[in-house]
């Protein structure tokens, strides 16, 4: 068995510098074996449950596809398609498909529901996203770093524009944190972590060497970085009333070229986790935008098509990343 072989994966906060970076490793071997066409499995004959109470394209993909290049099978449970949240309650639902699966992904809002899922699963249960967390992606994330740098990640600088409230901005803040990065959260100051994840994260920088600055001044905060990262300005499940207000503070904080030139740095890249409303073109029925005069909202159509761009890499890195953490909980021994 791995290190990390029955272990749940639900928050950053939960795993060191070393474990974390194990399953970036592993997912790098695995895509690697993938690419060469030679492949093992390590998860023949295990069953991994889906359950979705938010929308996904990448994060189900993913689990999906890891799960079936490496012998598993996967049930997806929607939205609507269960009893979860309705008719069951969590506690009772992670007692019953932990007597049917070997590992469960849950997306959803609240941290605490995923929390009591594990607590009572009996079986590893992965966090797809939260309002809190989305810690799939930052492993994504990180592998794409590592991809299109050659700098080692502790000399890596990154800057995260936008509401970093959110499961994105707090992801990312204790991921740059955990791994000794140099990492800028770039928002007004009401965007910011809450003081308890910042008071976390300089915590963990203590051990790890991480440089952490927190700045409302986009020409500073970007100065110098590597990755220039941004996410939605409403998440979901936020009504669509925060739209106006999200605009209205955040819109000098969307990442266009003189955002990429901020950084004096010809080498930088642009990460987003997508979805992203780079092109209002495509989207139809929110009057919003064209109340506001937007083509675009956190990234401009220009930065997103251009070459600095790697979110496309980053979308595939969640399948890698996703089957790595799937290996290392729940693979069989063999893989070491
Ligand atoms: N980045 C991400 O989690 O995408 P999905 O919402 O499509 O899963
Ligand atoms: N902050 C976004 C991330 C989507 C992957 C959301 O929660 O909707």
């Amino acid at each position: 068995p791995t290190a990390l072989a029955g272990r749940h994966f639900l928050k950053e906060l939960d795993f060191t510098e070393r474990e974390f970076l194990g399953l970036v490793e592993l997912a790098a071997e695995l895509k690697a074996a993938k690419k060469a066409g030679a492949e093992t499995q390590y998860l023949r004959g295990r069953n991994i449950a889906l359950i979705f109470e938010k929308t996904s394209t990448r994060t189900r993909c993913a689990f999906e596809v890891a799960a079936a290049d490496q012998g598993a099978s996967t049930t997806y449970l929607d939205p609507s398609g269960s009893q979860i949240g309705h008719k069951e309650s969590v506690k009772d639902t992670a007692r019953v498909l932990g007597r049917m699966y070997d590992g469960i992904e849950y997306r959803g809002d609240s941290q605490a529901k995923v929390e009591e899922l594990a607590a009572y699963a009996g079986v590893p249960v992965f966090n797809g996203l939260t309002d809190d967390w989305h810690p799939t992606q930052m492993l994504a994330d990180v592998l794409t770093m590592t991809e299109h740098s050659r700098k080692p990640l502790k000399e890596i600088a990154f800057a995260y524009l936008g509401d970093a409230r959110f499961n994105m901005g707090n992801s990312y803040l204790i991921t740059g944190a955990l791994l000794g990065m140099d990492v800028r959260i770039v928002a007004p100051e009401a965007y910011w972590p809450s003081d308890d994840i910042v008071a976390k994260a300089r915590k963990i920088a203590e051990d790890s060497g991480a440089v952490i600055a927190l700045t409302s001044d986009v020409a500073e905060g970007v100065r110098g970085a590597d990755f220039v990262a941004t996410d939605v300005w409403v998440s979901m499940g936020e009504p669509k009333e925060v739209w106006d207000e999200r605009i209205t503070a955040l819109g000098s904080y969307a990442v266009t070229m003189d955002v990429l030139r901020a950084t004096e740095n010809p080498d930088v890249k642009f990460l987003h986790c997508l979805p992203a409303f780079h092109d209002l073109g495509t989207k139809v029925g929110l009057d919003i935008f064209a109340s506001h005069g937007l083509r675009s909202l956190e990234v401009t159509d220009e930065v997103f098509e251009s070459e600095y761009s790697v979110v496309f890499d980053e979308a595939e890195n969640r399948m890698h990343t996703i089957k790595a953490v799937l290996v290392a909980t729940l693979g069989r021994a063999g893989r070491a």
